[in-house]
């Protein structure tokens, strides 16, 4: 018999077509032996213990693994990896894709025409700002934030690299594009809160692709609202999948539904990487590359 696996929600059919050619996919998470987790899911002690103790896998289909316990994990004997790398260069895309949106007003420009809103060329409509030659702020310095730091360069601007630490507030008062791309953990929830934000430039704006709940959001809208900041991109939110009725309203800000990592490519990888560590456990019994814990 083939090890069991449950998989959390959909995946792509090549991913899906993998499980099928190793493990016994099953629709309980009961007495399976992995499980392959969407971050929804939340993989905490009494999900564990639902499944048993003869689980001895979850493989979480993102490289953020908020969504999991990790210490519930640990003293249950249990591996858990995740799929870092193969997301990194589609999650630095989008960053650069949502800084353009706003400094060029790309998705508030859509939104004037299609409001069938009256206009013609001139030469003051709807300036915005130009990216080269602008300090290009990443708080995080791990892949994801030194591969969007990369892209900015290489459309002129200055990469600047911050922490959570002491070089933090530097990075907060000198940047003009301020991006996060932190793991949220307890010492980053709230990280970019009302002293944080007061710290940045008027003219500066903020990105986020990480966690929404590394932003106190009352507190974005806030400073978005009185101009303490200039604009927002956002393509994660402090209560997903809700989004704040304040931020729909404001055209300073371009919001996307967590799409970092999405595309075709990117997800199928992550998908087959996840699948390598359920492999490597229930079938290889070799510790998968990407073990978190
Ligand atoms: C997506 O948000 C991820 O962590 O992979």
């Amino acid at each position: 018999m083939p090890p069991t696996v449950h998989v959390t929600g959909e995946v792509p059919a090549r991913v899906h077509d993998a499980l099928e050619e190793s493990f016994a996919l099953v629709d309980r998470v009961e007495d399976v032996d992995g499980i392959l987790s969407l971050l929804t899911t939340r993989v905490d002690g009494e999900l564990l213990d639902r499944a048993g103790p003869q689980l001895r896998v979850v493989a979480n289909y993102g490289v953020g693994v908020d969504n999991v316990d990790l210490d519930a994990a640990r003293a249950r004997g249990v591996v858990i990896a995740n799929t870092p790398d193969v997301l990194t260069d589609a999650v630095a895309e989008l960053t650069i894709a949502l800084t353009l949106a706003l400094l060029r007003r790309v998705a508030e420009g859509d939104r004037f025409l299609r409001r069938r809103a009256r206009w013609e060329f001139s030469i003051e409509f709807m300036l915005g700002e130009t990216l080269r030659g602008k300090t290009f702020g990443v708080v995080g310095p791990g892949r994801i934030g030194r591969a969007a730091g990369a892209l900015a360069e290489g459309l002129g601007a200055r990469p600047v690299f911050a922490g959570r630490g002491d070089d933090l507030a530097a990075l907060l008062a000198t940047a003009d594009v301020v991006s996060l791309h932190l793991p949220l953990a307890p010492g980053t929830r709230r990280l970019i809160d009302a002293d944080a934000l007061r710290l940045m430039k008027r003219s500066a704006v903020l990105v986020n692709t990480a966690r929404g709940q590394i932003v106190d959001e009352t507190a974005l809208v806030a400073a978005l609202r009185e101009s303490v900041i200039a604009g927002a991109a956002l393509d994660v939110f402090e209560h997903e999948p809700e989004v704040r009725e304040e931020l729909l309203g404001l055209e300073n800000v371009v919001l996307t539904p967590h799409i970092a990592s999405a595309t075709r490519e990117t997800r199928e990888a992550m998908g087959l990487l996840a699948v390598d560590a359920l492999r490597a456990v229930l079938l290889e019994g070799r510790t998968p590359q990407n073990v978190v814990a």
